[in-house]
């Protein structure tokens, strides 16, 4: 057995469906253990574009892709995206899998209307009902994907019974569900025939598989900063994609894992809350009149805009202070550096190794104190720029400056840089120590 996890190590969209894609060339399972279809992971082959949201990245290679339990699911965009694929899917959703509902998102979005007006500034939900899921889930009122999948009278029943209690919400805010009731049961009993040969124990199934030889990727979405606990609450997604977590996901003890932390050379974040280092002017949303001309030019060159939402992701330099935090909460075997080829052609770059804060220097992340990140000040770093850097397939092909930017992360975090990836194309990446399964 190899398993591997692919994790975001910044606010997410560091490029891990690409991360994944590489390894999913020889790998056995692709397992999805958390978040839901707010995320957009895309993968790039031969100029072809793909996008997952609800679908592990995985699944393009044709490689058994499960969906473990602590998934939120929408079966609305899961059956869009399996018929959209120009390919067969190999997939197993686990039972215990909770269902995101039609009321979900009404109520993410009365919830972010009312955060606006109570506190003048809202999450930036990607509105796909993930917060109200999870409720529902640890409120123990979820219909998990068994129901979904099962007895059509009793799912009918299920429906019925939680409508009455969501209209209740919703009326709270003076709102009421976008669909009928009668809608809402003939589209999930629909939706839920569609799905019912995807019934997998993924716990049974990883166990059994962890006992072989077989080679698992563990794919993330979102990066840690949105973890709910230990990102920075409230700003924050409603699950935990830190590597502790795949543990309880899936139903399996705690084994040794190779920790790929995926870091793009930059941070951006969609949606409000702090980040030390934004060329943004701290704001959100976006409003380029008042950003600095490097979030302009890497915001244009690295294509940010959110591939959930299409809104413009704020900008910032590396944060050397959060990326050695969320190193500490997720054990990183390695660095995946992505997204290199998108500071080229600047004049000088900036990294911050240090916060500065009411005058006092600072290299601790106080991730869930959000006004004390908003006292801080980057302290940088400035290293030289680098030309183009596109065409490089080799350490050495490298120009010094980008290597200068490569060293800096290893010293700081003690632990390599095993892939640099210099464009978002599969064959667009620099192998160093990185182990692609055997
Ligand atoms: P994820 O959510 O972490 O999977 O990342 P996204 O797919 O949301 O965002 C990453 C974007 O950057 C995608 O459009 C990728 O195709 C692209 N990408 C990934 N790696 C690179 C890279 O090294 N260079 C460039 N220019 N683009 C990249
Ligand atoms: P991937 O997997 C970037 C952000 C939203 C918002 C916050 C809460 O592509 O990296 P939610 O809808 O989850 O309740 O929104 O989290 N967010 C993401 N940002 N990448 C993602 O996923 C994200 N998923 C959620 O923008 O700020
Ligand atoms: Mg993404």
């Amino acid at each position: 057995m190899t398993a591997v996890c692919v994790i975001g190590s910044q606010w997410g969209d560091e490029g891990k469906g690409k991360v994944v894609d590489i390894l999913g060339e020889k790998a056995d399972y692709v397992v999805r253990y958390q978040g839901g279809n707010n995320a957009g992971h895309t993968v790039i082959i031969e100029g072809k574009k793909y996008t997952f949201h609800a679908l592990p990245s995985g699944t393009l290679r044709g490689i058994r892709s499960l969906i473990a339990s602590e998934v939120v699911l929408d079966p609305r965009q899961l059956v869009k995206e399996i018929e959209g694929l120009d390919r067969e899917v190999d997939l197993g959703i686990d039972p215990r899998t909770t269902i995101i509902m039609p009321w979900h998102n009404d109520i993410d979005i009365a919830r972010e209307a009312e955060r606006k007006k109570q506190t003048g500034s809202e999450i930036g939900t990607t509105a796909k009902g993930i917060g109200p899921c999870y409720e529902d889930d640890k409120n123990r009122s979820g219909i998990r994907f068994y129901e979904l999948a099962g007895d059509k009278k009793r799912l009918e029943d299920r429906i019925k019974q939680v409508y009455e209690t969501k209209k209740k919400v919703l009326n709270m805010y003076n709102t009421k569900p976008a669909q009928k009731l009668q809608e809402v049961i003939d589209q999930y009993t629909k939706l839920g025939e569609s799905l019912k040969g995807y019934e997998a124990d993924v716990s049974l199934e990883i166990s059994d598989a962890l006992k072989g030889k077989k080679n698992i990727i563990f794919e993330g979405a979102q990066g840690t900063l949105l973890d709910i606990k230990f990102g920075n609450y409230p700003k924050v997604t409603s699950s935990h994609p830190m590597s502790g977590s795949i543990f309880d996901s899936v139903g399996i003890p705690p084994i040794k894992l190779r920790t790929v932390g995926i870091t793009k050379a930059y941070v951006t974040k969609v949606g409000s809350g702090p980040v030390v280092t934004c060329l943004d002017a701290g704001q959100w949303p976006v409003d380029e009149t008042k950003s600095d001309a490097v979030a302009k030019y890497i915001r244009k060159i690295g294509k940010e805009v959110g591939t959930t939402t299409g809104r413009a992701r704020r900008v910032g330099w590396l944060d050397l202070v959060a990326l050695e935090y969320t190193h500490r909460i997720n054990g990183f075997s390695e660095i995946a550096l992505t997204k290199l080829d998108c500071l080229s052609g600047l004049r000088n770059i900036n990294i911050a190794t240090a916060y500065m804060h009411k005058g006092k220097k600072i290299t601790d992340y106080k991730g869930w104190d959000l006004d004390f990140l908003n006292e801080c000040e980057p302290y940088y770093e400035t290293f030289d720029g680098f030309g183009d850097i596109t065409d490089a397939r080799t350490y050495r092909k490298l120009p010094k400056n980008a290597k200068k930017f490569i060293q800096a992360i290893e010293d700081r975090l003690n632990i390599p840089v095993s892939i640099v990836s210099v464009g978002p194309g599969r064959e667009e990446t620099i192998y160093r120590s990185f182990k692609k399964f055997k």
